[in-house]
């Protein structure tokens, strides 16, 4: 009942890549949560072990063949896994911190890493593939955004974060708001000093000078964010 993830890539060796170190790697080797990376290349049929082709309709590129893909899924994901199939496209919809939450809590999830210009439609269809983006810009490939979706995924497994790293009062929280900026010693550096309030021992003048930054730097850098704040939480009027 670890939670799993398995990759399906034509470029096996960019895994663990950096989740083998630091927090992730921590827990990969505790067993809070396994891999395996699949090569599709592997369920290729013919002897050159083709896995793309011309686009049909033309046009520049090539695109991965349903059938390869398919065997391939086939194998990793057997009768009775309950894990979502996720494809990482850019035309997916946007990862988000709930949608981390959900999958973190379930038992674990299926990659697939596109390379090339795309895939075909068809398996996306018959396999019920969930298409995520981690953002509005094309990488070459899905492996590196498929990293980024555990990195988010794994450090929210049970035992995975210290308390050092508490994962209560950051950005993207329950509040859904930006964090609030953090200092160190030294109390002056380079002229710059601390906000006073912050040496002040006042715990709840601390926490409303936070409050306040929270607000202000998600109002400044995030309106989408503010406005899905303010209409969940309320404030009109500071009621
Ligand atoms: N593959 C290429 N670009 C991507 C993106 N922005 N998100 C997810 N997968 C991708």
């Amino acid at each position: 009942n670890r939670w799993r993830a398995s990759i399906l890539t034509l470029f096996p060796e960019m895994f663990p890549g950096p989740l083998g170190l630091s927090l992730a790697g921590r827990a990969l080797r505790d067993g809070r949560w396994s891999l395996d990376t699949h090569d599709i290349r592997a369920f290729a049929t013919d002897r050159h072990r083709t896995v793309d082709d011309t686009p049909a309709g033309g046009g520049a590129g090539m695109v991965m063949r349903p059938d390869v893909l398919d065997t391939a899924i086939g194998e990793v994901l057997a009768e009775g896994d309950a894990r979502p199939l996720i494809y990482l496209t850019p035309r997916g919809r946007l990862l988000d911190q709930a949608t981390v939450r959900t999958l973190a809590a379930g038992p674990g999830c299926v990659l697939l890493c596109g390379r090339y210009e795309g895939i075909d439609q068809r398996v996306i269809e018959a396999r019920g593939m969930v298409e995520l983006s981690i953002g509005d810009y094309v990488l070459s490939g899905g492996e590196t955004a498929a990293l980024v979706l555990l990195d988010a995924c794994v450090r929210l497994l049970p035992g995975v974060m210290g308390a050092a790293e508490s994962a209560t009062e950051e950005s993207h929280g329950a509040e859904g708001l930006l964090e609030y900026p953090h200092y160190t010693r030294p109390a002056e550096w380079n002229g710059r000093a601390i906000p006073e309030v912050l040496l002040s021992g006042h715990h709840a003048e601390i926490a409303r000078w936070r409050r306040a930054e929270s607000e202000r730097i998600t109002k400044e850098r995030r309106p989408d964010l503010w406005a899905r704040h303010e209409a969940k939480h309320g404030g009109a009027g500071g009621m």
